[in-house]
């Protein structure tokens, strides 16, 4: 990760785990770091630990199964420059023996793990991400569909 100061970088699901850790390895890149989560304070102590250490944070609210939620956050971001990469990272599980699940919870999950990245078709951003994690194989990774060029010259489509 080199060559990134000053770019301004949208990770979600920023304010806890794989996503906290992605968020902070930009700020000490340079870049400047919008932090959406669902939790805000989670979020906002990202922002907080990326500051302290003489970064540049910004937490937002933001549920990415809402894209009235996700607009506004990105809109509020965007007004300070043009977003150069967004990276598609929350996601969320229950983990739980199959004959023990019920429709609420696929629901929950298909909403949150596939359609939540939806709510970020069209907006302008230069480089995507999206979450690929196996476990014990070290930080996320563009998924397949992250390799493939579009016509923009992005990934992730
Ligand atoms: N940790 C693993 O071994 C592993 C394995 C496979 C995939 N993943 C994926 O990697 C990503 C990060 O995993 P993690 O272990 O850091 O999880 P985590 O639960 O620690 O972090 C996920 C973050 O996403 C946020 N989030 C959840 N739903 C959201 C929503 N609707 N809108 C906005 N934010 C939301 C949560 O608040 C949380 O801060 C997830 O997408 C997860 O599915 C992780």
């Amino acid at each position: 990760m080199r060559g990134l100061s000053g770019k301004r970088v949208i990770v979600t699901g920023g304010g806890s785990g794989i996503g906290r850790a992605v968020c902070e390895r930009f700020g000490e890149e340079g870049a400047e770091v919008a932090v959406f989560d669902l939790n805000e304070e989670g979020a906002q102590e990202t922002a907080r630990i990326i500051q302290g250490s003489g970064g540049k944070a910004q937490a937002f609210k933001a549920d990415i199964t809402d894209r009235g939620q996700v607009d506004k956050a990105v809109a509020e971001f965007e007004a300070g420059g043009p977003i150069d990469v967004l990276v598609n990272n929350a996601g969320w599980d229950e983990i739980k023996p199959f004959l023990d699940t019920d429709a609420g919870l696929w629901k929950k999950v298909i909403d949150i793990n596939l359609y939540g990245n939806r709510s970020f078709q069209g907006v302008p951003v230069s480089a995507c991400l999206i979450r690929r994690v196996v476990a014990g194989s070290g930080p996320p990774r563009p998924s397949t569909a992250g390799d493939l060029p579009t016509a923009r010259g992005r990934s992730c489509g």
